[in-house]
């Protein structure tokens, strides 16, 4: 995620894009720029960080005079964020901007392309790419900016918006949408266009959003005039008037962050696998894992490193990663593992799991498996992240910004990526059927449909949480790939309701737990289709016989546990490596309406930080 902003008018542009990027910091914010038309030139001003480092910078190098401009948040996708990868990126005969929010993803090819035509790239970024493509097309085509982008567009894959500017048209800005969202504001005699409609709310409540698949041609002193990309027709703009306030709006019409980020699971999903799962061709390939594939075949085992959520996501993949690959796997606590002088050598790969990418613990714990030569892979979110640099190797989760303390979106896309980790590793190594290959590449590649259809059971989930709120205790059972759901739906619930709860192998219970069990206690029980399903069914029996009221995660048409429980919350059927990422939603669903009905504070829990910086 990125945001993006421009402005056309006859107010100054400068403050009103920099407010826009301070207000899109949500989605983004690793680096910053503006380019702003002055009369004469685009003067361009880009750094490395927040916008109040752009700020201070543009301050010193910038004369931010000019009615025209584009903005530019960055959370970086392709290339760390540094000074040259910020956006905006201009064309190589200087005279076209662009600011982009997505991944291009055959940049690859086009680039090569390019550079056999004598075009120089300054940056890593698929950003570049895109912009001297439509330079390219201007140039051969001879045609004007719009239909320049509307041809280059039609030989990109993957997801944008964007915004164009061109010297010669300092009265026209030209933008595009496929996966990634933009507005247009309509003001008096002036236009904006932005991520969301927070950096022009103040100024006009007129917006039109753009679809996937459109374009526009935004012109000052006319209407806005649209299209669709692929074949030039004309599309009539729909004007809507909008009914929310900023706070509202940058939490995209959701009351909290958290709840905004578990609606979300569907699409960064996709873009955690996009271009790395190719379900038909049969093909599942992650970048920084192909260049070191042989030495995780030959691996003696994988120690995984981690805290808290990102501790439950590498329990996910230890099941994952034995069962499909036969490589055997050990996942730690990043905290207990500095301390404890492990035995680790050179035939051990370490894989580090953080979403933040910051957390102490676990930055310590790679730093000592490397001094001992052990390969490090880190699965981070945040790019250019203090892990991610330390790594020698790594694979990115395309989460976006996660701003809520308690972790929801990360989660999922963890799993995404170990999946298609353990995939491959089985591939590569023979320890999967073709046809089982193939079936799980087609079903992961389904599991955001099914997150969609979990979601939709809020309402029912809302009704078990009025009836559970006033609980001091709950208990979480799964087990196999579920085992560590149930631990995670535990903590979810603990972080921020501040209920007591505690996560258990179901079979477990019965060494100790279940001295805890009378009619005062639910137990979320996750009981999905699987291998084990009937065994989970007597431990549901032996709640059931002491009483204690039954919270059950079902498979969608489930009639056995579903008669058992008092409460059923259910998902699509699933295969049972890829059901983590489905039973997750209904207990990332059940702990934030608890905590909403207990009036907490959702998305700053007390006493807790978004990222553990210190030991
Ligand atoms: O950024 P990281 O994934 O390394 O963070 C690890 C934990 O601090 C984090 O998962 C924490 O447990 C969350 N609050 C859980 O929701």
């Amino acid at each position: 995620m990125c945001g993006i902003v421009g402005y056309i008018g006859e107010k100054d542009a400068y403050p009103i894009i920099l407010k826009g990027l301070k207000r899109l910091e949500y989605r983004g914010y690793d680096s910053a720029g503006v380019a702003i038309y002055n009369g004469n030139e685009i003067e361009v001003c880009k750094t490395q960080g927040k916008v109040s480092t752009l700020e201070e910078k543009a301050a010193r190098e910038i004369s931010r005079v000019g009615t025209f401009g584009i903005g530019h948040t960055r959370w970086a996708t392709h290339g760390e964020p540094n000074d040259i990868n910020s956006h905006p990126h201009v064309s190589n005969n200087g005279e076209l901007v662009i600011i982009h929010n997505g991944i291009i993803e055959n940049y690859g090819s086009l680039k090569t392309e390019l550079k056999k035509r004598g075009y120089t790239f300054y940056s890593d970024t698929d950003t570049e790419v895109l912009v001297n493509l439509i330079e390219d097309v201007q140039k051969n085509e001879g045609v004007k900016l719009g239909k320049a982008v509307q041809i280059a567009l039609n030989q990109v894959v993957g997801a944008y918006a964007i915004a164009v500017i061109d010297k010669k048209k300092p009265n026209e800005i030209v933008v595009a949408k496929l996966g990634s969202p933009l507005a247009i504001g309509i003001g008096e005699n002036e236009y904006f266009i932005a991520s969301d409609a927070s950096p022009f709310i103040e100024y006009t409540n007129k917006s039109i959003y753009l679809e996937d698949g459109e374009m526009g041609i935004i012109r000052l002193g006319r209407e806005v005039r649209l299209r669709k990309i692929i074949d030039d027709k004309p599309i009539v703009p729909y004007v809507q008037e909008l009914q929310l306030n900023l706070e509202q709006i940058e939490k995209g019409g959701f009351d909290h962050f958290m709840i905004k980020e578990i609606y979300e699971q569907p699409e960064v999903i996709i873009d955690t696998y996009r271009g790395r799962l190719l379900a038909k061709e049969g093909i599942v390939r992650l970048g920084g894992l192909e260049d070191h594939i042989e030495k995780f075949l030959n691996a003696q085992r994988i120690i995984i490193v981690a805290c808290g959520t990102s501790w439950h996501a590498g329990l996910v993949a230890e099941y994952i990663f034995e069962e499909l690959s036969r490589i055997p796997v050990e996942v730690e606590y990043a905290s207990e593992f500095r301390y404890r002088n492990p035995i680790i050598t050179e035939k051990d790969v370490v894989i580090a799991i953080s979403q933040s990418g910051e957390t102490a613990d676990t930055l310590a714990a790679i730093k000592l498996a490397k001094s001992k030569g052990a390969l490090v892979f880190g699965v981070c979110n945040v790019v250019g992240s203090s892990i991610s640099r330390e790594s020698h190797a790594g694979s990115y989760t395309h989460a976006g910004p996660e701003i809520g303390v308690a972790s929801t979106k990360a989660f999922t896309t963890q799993i995404t990526v170990l999946t298609m980790i353990g995939l491959r590793l089985a591939q590569a190594k023979g320890t999967i059927s073709k046809s089982e290959f193939m079936r799980c590449l087609s079903e992961l590649e389904m599991i955001p449909e099914k997150v969609e259809i979990a979601l939709k059971t809020e309402d029912k989930i809302k009704e078990i949480a009025a009836v559970f709120m006033n609980a001091k205790n709950f208990l979480y059972l799964g087990r196999g790939y579920n085992f560590p759901v149930a631990l995670e739906g535990a903590l979810k619930l603990k972080e921020i309701s501040y209920i007591h709860a505690e996560g258990y192998p179901a079979a477990e219970m019965k060494h100790g737990p279940i001295a805890l069990i009378d009619e005062q206690m639910p137990v979320v029980v996750i009981a999905v289709e699987s291998e084990h399903y009937d065994k989970v069914v007597s431990n549901i029996q032996e709640i059931k016989a002491r009483k204690g009221k039954i919270i059950a995660v079902v498979s969608e048409g489930d009639t056995t546990v579903g008669e058992m429980a008092d409460y059923v919350m259910e998902v699509p059927k699933t295969p049972e490596v890829l059901t983590p990422l489905v039973t997750t939603i209904p207990l990332q669903l059940l702990a934030y309406h608890i905590a909403v009905m207990l009036g907490r504070n959702v998305d700053q829990p007390r006493n807790l930080a978004k990222s553990v910086t210190v030991e």
